[in-house]
């Protein structure tokens, strides 16, 4: 079977092509190679056999046409996004551009190519998304598949509106989707500019670990190749037209987060003296911070059989060692634009 994965140069798109590849698949890796995305994630797959790359732009419906045509794949996984909510708080247009008019090129590309093979009733197209779609939770309950929207960030506003054409599509012109809506990721390969690998990183710089707010918020943490276990399980196994909310059950204050971070960080790298979480400290927040995101993840676990399969301490001590011993990557994104910048506070 032939995947078409967009965004597979960034976090999450590389975690899914290199399981996808381990596990038989043949990848077309498509991305645009923004400042997010690192062509060294997927090295260790780059000569495989079963690998292709095609830098393209999801906006570039001509290059789309081309690359289905050229490669044939059998379903879409489509990652390729702006993804960074501070990002989307000072430029909001990148991501009304990539998200929502980039998904509808694809939605049209993908349904003419269907249509040229004959309308395969197996052609899946996966879009993969975020909770933040559903908004902001008080101290209890969870979001499930019916949770309405209510999106509350210029990125998760137009996830949302992706999300709305992805279901369309399904409904008006019969293309088999499939979607999902995941927690927050963490793992190797977690580019510079979000809360895990900048506390990491900071923490052994000796700078500042920033917390926005109090650190009250909550956030469900998913190990990221768990999220890409999860993604092939619905693709292969989810039901047409349903989408699935996978979690990390592992919800944690920002604040717990960190100091978690700090615990495992003086195990495994001391410092000469104190503690990394000396060097915590409160920061002014984020404007809209969600306060909570929890996913009830009973359609994925009782309809499919999948289950996260690592603690948020287990998944944590596995990244923190994994950044340890990974300099080289990391030092090599840290000069990008806006990487170290404390950016979103402009609103
Ligand atoms: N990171 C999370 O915690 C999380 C949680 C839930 C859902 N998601 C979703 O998962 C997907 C992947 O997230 P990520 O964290 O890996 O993002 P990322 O920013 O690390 O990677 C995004 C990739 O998409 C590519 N891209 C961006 N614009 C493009 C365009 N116009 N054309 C082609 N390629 C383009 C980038 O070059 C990059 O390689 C996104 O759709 C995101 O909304 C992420």
């Amino acid at each position: 079977m032939k995947l078409l994965v967009t965004g597979g140069a960034g976090f999450i798109g590389s975690a899914v092509v290199r399981q996808a590849i381990a596990r038989g698949y043949s990848v077309v890796n498509l991305d645009a190679l923004t400042y997010a995305a690192c062509l060294d994630n997927v090295a260790s797959v780059a000569d495989h056999p079963a690998y292709a790359f095609e830098q393209a732009d999801i906006r570039d419906r001509a290059a789309l046409d081309r690359v289905f045509a050229t490669h044939k794949p059998d379903a879409v996984m489509h990652l390729a996004a702006e993804s960074h909510v501070d990002r989307s708080i000072d430029g909001p247009g990148d991501f009304i551009e990539t998200n929502i008019t980039g998904t509808y090129h694809l939605l049209e590309a993908a349904r003419a190519y269907w249509a040229t093979q004959g309308k395969p009733e197996g052609f899946r197209f996966h879009h993969i998304s975020t909770d933040e779609v559903f908004g902001s939770l008080g101290p209890t309950g969870q979001f499930t598949e019916t949770t309405p929207y209510d999106p509350r960030s210029p990125y998760s506003a137009s996830k949302a509106a992706s999300d709305h054409l992805v279901r369309a599509w399904g409904e008006t012109y019969g293309l088999p989707i499939v979607m999902t809506n995941c927690s927050n990721n963490y793992g190797p390969y977690h580019f510079p500019e979000k809360l895990i690998p900048v506390v990491i990183l900071n923490a052994l710089a000796g700078k500042d670990l920033p917390i926005y707010g109090d650190g009250s918020n909550v956030r469900d943490w998913l190990y990221v190749e768990d999220h890409a276990d999860a993604l092939l399980t619905v693709l292969q196994r989810g039901k047409l037209g349903r989408s699935y909310n996978i979690g990390g059950e592992n919800e944690r204050t920002n604040l717990e987060l960190v100091q978690t971070l700090c615990a495992i960080l003086d195990e495994l790298r001391p410092k000469p003296a104190g503690s990394y979480s000396d060097q915590i400290r409160f920061v002014t927040d984020r404007p809209g911070h969600d306060a909570r995101y929890a996913i009830d993840p009973t359609r994925m676990r009782e309809e499919l059989g999948w289950r996260p399969s690592v603690t948020v301490e287990e998944g944590l001590r596995k990244t923190v060692q994994w950044y340890l011993d990974n300099e080289a990557w990391w030092r090599a994104l840290q000069d990008r634009d806006g990487v170290g910048a404390r950016l979103g506070v402009k609103a």
